[in-house]
């Protein structure tokens, strides 16, 4: 059966310096509770070996923000997914929609990247959703399906069932505006049924799809109780400990 998890996004914040505190309040915080889920922290580059140093990898896992679409070489800036896993991370979130947004990702780059990471044993939390526009217009089923036809489905049924899809509507990312329990419910059953058509239902059954967008300690039990929410993609949220434990023990 499927993961439950709960992995925190930490975009550009923090310096190392905060961001290794961080680290350390949260691994701390996950030894007095009994967490009924995986719990994963998202961190920047700069941080990763630093953060890996101080987490019970047992209990929290680690990962990366993005990585390029290239192995390696003439890519001034870029940080490879060999990098990546050098420094004891093991997931990557792909395709957010700040990337694909403010870097132009495309599909085309995004299979790159879910290729290389697969190759450097890196497990994608790869990101789907709709902008407000597509949500208004009522072209939303449509777009997140694209998003994942496109960039996933030329895979295998093995390598598709190693992802983690995160379902992140953009009118609802940074915004404090949530979609209601109810809509990202009716969104993730869909993705499911998308992926069932596919793959087929085991496969379906047993991808772990989480809900991002302004989630937090109140919300987060009630987006999780949808029985087709697996957990959360959490931003703002996840800069704090106690928030971020806040949302972690909504499933305890
Ligand atoms: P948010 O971000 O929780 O701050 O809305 C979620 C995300 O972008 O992953």
């Amino acid at each position: 059966m499927r993961k439950n998890i709960v992995a925190g996004n930490w975009k550009m914040n923090t310096t190392l310096q905060e961001g290794v505190g961080l680290a350390k309040d949260v691994n701390e915080a996950l030894g007095k509770v009994n967490a009924a889920c995986d719990v994963i922290i998202c961190v920047p580059f700069t941080h990763l070996a630093s953060v890996n140093a101080v987490i019970d990898s047992s209990k929290l896992g680690l990962g990366a923000e993005n990585c390029a679409d290239h192995k390696s070489g003439a890519y001034t800036g870029e940080v490879s997914a060999s990098m990546v896993a050098s420094t004891g991370a093991t997931y990557v979130i792909l395709g957010h929609s700040e990337r694909r947004q403010y870097y132009g990702e495309t599909a085309e780059t995004l299979k790159e990247k879910v290729a290389l990471a697969f190759e450097n044993n890196l497990t994608p939390i790869f990101c789907i959703g709709e902008v407000l526009e597509q949500r208004e217009n009522g072209t939303y089923f449509d777009v997140v399906k694209a998003q994942i036809v496109d960039a996933l489905f030329h895979l295998s049924a093995e390598d598709f069932s190693k992802l983690i899809l995160a379902y992140e509507p953009v009118w609802a990312i940074g915004t404090g505006k949530t979609a209601t329990d109810d809509q990202a419910q009716e969104m993730h059953a869909f993705i499911r049924g998308v992926i069932a058509e596919k793959y087929g239902k085991e496969v379906a059954d047993n991808t772990s799809i989480l809900y991002g967008g302004s989630c937090k300690p109140s919300n987060a039990r009630a987006i999780f109780a949808k029985p087709d929410v697996d957990g959360g993609l959490i931003g703002g949220a996840a800069l704090e400990a106690e928030s971020f434990m806040g949302i972690v023990t909504a499933f305890n």
